[in-house]
């Protein structure tokens, strides 16, 4: 799964999007290596699905150049199978009858190509990547009858079944337990240790700080980038959530607090 050599997997220089007169991002400028483990904060409405949405090169920025895997993201051509996707809001409508499996298999189309039939190396991909993913005995279970975390769970293992060399995930973890929560963090760590470059969007500051090695703020321009202990507790954090984040350790691992902003405004005018 490891990328070749040196060369950045994503290559982000001076990206501005524009949706009409709106401005969702503005002069990113960023660089993701082979294997890093980078996750994407900000508030809502800060640009992070289009900041996703640029690298699958489904917008094209107004200003600026991004670049996949050393190729335009806008003409990556079949290297676009090399990019595992798990896309926010995956609602399941209960009515359409479709199962994990089928699911997972969905993941094959874009390589097996539209009217073909699926084969045997399909079918093979599908349950390696269910195995990998522990989803393998939900095979059969239509997938709007799935929890959410399970849900998620069967959405990464779509978006791994093509082995891809960078995984995309937007909020994998909204709305789904603590423990799930663990459970999906647990598994992309997995995939980090073996080498797989993965962007994650979250909103789960405190979880995502101890399995990530970096961590990029985006509200609509790059805010902060780089290790975890150097960007959470930073003034650039602080101000784009509006509250107080502390950070700490405690054993291996580090935990965040997020403290509510104080009821008194400070630097106002004294009474
Ligand atoms: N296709 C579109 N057309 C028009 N405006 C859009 C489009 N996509 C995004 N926007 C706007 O761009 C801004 C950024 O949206 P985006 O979905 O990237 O935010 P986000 O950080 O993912 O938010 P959330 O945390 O709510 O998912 C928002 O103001 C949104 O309304
Ligand atoms: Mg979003």
């Amino acid at each position: 799964m490891a990328s070749t050599g040196d060369q950045p997997v994503i290559e982000m220089e001076g990206v501005t999007v524009t949706f009409g007169d709106h401005v969702a991002l503005q002069d990113v400028t960023l660089r993701v290596m082979p294997g890093q483990f980078v996750a994407v904060l900000g508030p809502n409405g800060a640009g992070k699905t289009t900041f996703l949405r640029v690298i699958l090169g489904l917008i094209r920025p107004v200003k600026g150049y991004v670049r996949v895997f050393g190729r335009p993201a806008t003409a990556l051509g079949e290297a676009r199978a090399r990019i595992g996707y798990v896309p926010q809001f995956s609602q399941a409508d209960p009515r359409f009858p479709v199962t994990a499996w089928d699911v997972v298999l969905m993941g094959r189309y874009g390589r097996i190509g539209l009217g073909r039939r699926p084969g045997p190396e399909d079918y093979r991909a599908v349950q390696e990547a269910m195995e990998w993913v522990g989803v393998w005995s939900w095979r059969h279970v239509p997938f709007g009858k799935l929890s959410g975390g399970q849900r998620q769970r069967v959405l990464i293992a779509r978006a791994l079944v093509n082995n891809p060399d960078l995984l995309l995930l937007d909020e994998p973890t909204a709305g789904v337990d603590v423990n799930a929560t663990h459970t999906v963090y647990t598994l992309l760590r997995r995939l980090h240790e073996q080498g797989l470059t993965i962007v994650v969007v979250s909103h789960d500051v405190g979880v995502v700080a101890s399995y990530v090695d970096t961590i990029a703020c985006v509200n609509k321009r790059l805010v902060a980038h780089g290790r975890p202990q150097e960007v959470l507790g930073s003034a650039e954090l602080r101000a784009m959530y509006g509250c107080d984040v502390a950070f700490f350790h405690h054993g291996p691992t580090p935990h965040i607090v997020v403290a509510p902003e104080p009821p008194e405004s400070d630097g106002g005018t004294e009474h």
